[in-house]
This record gives C-alpha cells, sequence and structure tokens, in this order.
C-alpha cells in the first residue's frame, strides 16, 4: 500500500529535518530550494495527506483544491497562522498544527530588546561610531529616553505580550505603569500589577507601546494615522507580531511630521523590504528581519513541534499543538 505523503516546504533545522526524514510511514516530498515558488506549490500538492508549511506560503482555497480529498492536515512552522484561510479549513475538515509557547522567550527577548534599542538610540549610536561621527565625549550627545517611571502599554496581553511585560518591569522601577488592551481581562495581568484600559486610552497614555497581539480582521491596521496623532510625541513603538498590524504608509507620514519618538519593527510590509525603502531613512526606526523567534534552541522546539504536529495529524492521532477551528 502507498504511504501517505508529506510535503515539506522548506529545510528545517537539522534535529527536526533528522525527526522527519526518519519517519518510516510517511514518504516526504521534501522542497530544498529556499522557498517555494506557487507553480511548484501547486504542482507538488496534490495527493498529499500533510504539508508542514511556513508563515510564507499562502494557504487559500486554491491550494486546497489543487490537494484534494486526502489532505488531513496543515502544520505551520509559526504560531502566526494569518497566511492560512481557516474557513475553508473547517470546511473541508482538515486539522491545523502551530508552534506556540515554544518561541515566547525568544520573541519576547526580541521585543525587549527594541525598546531598548530604540530608547536608546542605538541604531544612531552604531552609525555614528561607524561613520566617524564620534567625537569627544560629550555631556549633550546621544540622549535617549529613561525607561525608569514610564507606561508600557501591551496591545495583546497574551503569551508574548506576558513574556514582554516580565521582561519590561523591572526597567520601570516603582513608578512605572503596565497597561494592556484586548477583549478580556487576564488574570496574570494581577500578578504583573497591568490593568486593562481601551484601545484608545493606551494608545494616548503609553510613552511605550509594544505590539503583541495576533494579526485578525480586528487588528489589521489597527495603528493608523489617527492612531500615531493620538500618541504621545516622544512614545516608542514596537511591532514584533506582523507588519499588517501597522498602516505603514500611514507610519511614514506620522515619523515625517515627527510625531513619533522613536520605532522598533521586526515585522514590516512586505518583507523584505527594499534596502532604499522609505522607512529605513529614518534614524528613529530601527528594522530587524523578522528574528523574532530566530534562536537555534526556539527554532529547533518550532521545527520539531511542527513534525510531531504533521505526523500525528496524518496518523490520525491527536496533535500536541492544534488551532481550535
Ligand atoms: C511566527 O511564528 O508567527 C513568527 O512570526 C515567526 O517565528
Amino acid at each position: 500500500m502507498a504511504l501517505p505523503k508529506i510535503l515539506l516546504t522548506r529545510t528545517l533545522p537539522p534535529e527536526s529535518q533528522r525527526l522527519i526524514e526518519h519517519a518510516q510511514d510517511i514518504e516526504l516530498l521534501h522542497w530544498k530550494d529556499g522557498v517555494i515558488p506557487r507553480d511548484q506549490l501547486l504542482k507538488l500538492v496534490p495527493g498529499v495527506s500533510g504539508i508542514l508549511c511556513t508563515l510564507i506560503e499562502k494557504i487559500d482555497s486554491e491550494l486546497l483544491d489543487a490537494a484534494g480529498p486526502n489532505l488531513k492536515v496543515v502544520s505551520t512552522f509559526s504560531v502566526g497562522y494569518d497566511h492560512v484561510d481557516l474557513s475553508e479549513l473547517r470546511k473541508r475538515k482538515i486539522h491545523l498544527g502551530y508552534t506556540p509557547d515554544v518561541l515566547t522567550d525568544a520573541t519576547a527577548d526580541i521585543t525587549s530588546l527594541l525598546v531598548l534599542a530604540a530608547s536608546r538610540r542605538m541604531r544612531e549610536a552604531i552609525r555614528a561610531v561607524e561613520d566617524g561621527e564620534w567625537n569627544v565625549w560629550s555631556p549633550v550627545w546621544m540622549l535617549g529616553t529613561q525607561l525608569t517611571g514610564k507606561t508600557v502599554g501591551i496591545v495583546g496581553l497574551g503569551r508574548i505580550g506576558v513574556a514582554t511585560a516580565r521582561r519590561l518591569k523591572p526597567f520601570l522601577g516603582a513608578n512605572g505603569k503596565i497597561i494592556y488592551s484586548g477583549n478580556s481581562d487576564k488574570p496574570v495581568a494581577i500578578e504583573l500589577g497591568a490593568s486593562r484600559v481601551k484601545f484608545d486610552m493606551l494608545i494616548r497614555e503609553a510613552d511605550i507601546i509594544c505590539i503583541c497581539c495576533a494579526l485578525n480582521v480586528q487588528t489589521r491596521e489597527m495603528f493608523n494615522y489617527g492612531a500615531f496623532k493620538a500618541m504621545k510625541k516622544n512614545v516608542i513603538l514596537v511591532n514584533t507580531a506582523r507588519g499588517a498590524i501597522i498602516q505603514q504608509d500611514d507610519l511614514i507620514r506620522a515619523l515625517s511630521e515627527g510625531l513619533l519618538g522613536s520605532v522598533g519593527l521586526d515585522v514590516t510590509t512586505p518583507e523584505p523590504l527594499k534596502p532604499d525603502h522609505p522607512l529605513l531613512k529614518f534614524q528613529n526606526v530601527i528594522v530587524l528581519p523578522h528574528i523574532g523567534s530566530a534562536t537555534l534552541e526556539t527554532r529547533t522546539m518550532m521545527g520539531n513541534l511542527a513534525v510531531e504536529n504533521v505526523l500525528s495529524g496524518v496518523r490520525g492521532q491527536t496533535m500536541p499543538s492544534s488551532v481550535e477551528l
């Protein structure tokens, strides 16, 4: 009898790659040449029982139609699943695996790093050294913003939002405050001393805003010109979630009008950004190339979990981490 096929769209970290290659009860179709072109994806997918994909591949009705009725499970190597059409999966009774928890620490580290880097003008300071603009020590040169006593606003107090709040809290000292916005009160907020406020209030009150929510219809472009205008003039804005939560043209307009203090982005629209992109011209903007989860340990845990998800799904077993559809 033919073995069930799994399509793996990228090469995984070594340990995870070995894990899927050692599975004896499946036939592995592995795309080895970087990002799989859409036409190749559509060509390879017919008849597969499982797909292990990344956040780059759109899982939509066209792809699911091409895959056909054998498809039981899509396992994404990511915690975000905005690239997956959930209603199409639901309609076809296809399960979705994802990789929450294992990347929380790494992503919260990058979020905190961007807050610190933005507040202390890290990009300008490094560039000044490299460009020979570092003159004799001066009491008034390269002054950043102190975090002590400031208010941090977390948009989306989920796993990553909580881990970020925990990391930033000690920097704020006794007079600092944490506020958050979201659909419901979170019990963990008590331990953090954080209070839930409306989004409109959060953007007005926070000195530091961390975007830690998922991208969905509610959050798409919720950071628009109106929001930027309402923020404090020296606000530090950090996004490590998804680029589309920010209306990026509005962000550029707000930055050119001097409405924002400094911005740290690990996610943008599109990705990658071209080196001549207008966003990169602002000295008070730090852009990282979507590396929130990029540690060997985390990517290995994500890979292993994504492999266990797809294998369990194909074998008809319960997946270790699945999305409720
Ligand atoms: C995710 O998992 O959704 C991140 O954006 C990449 O690790």
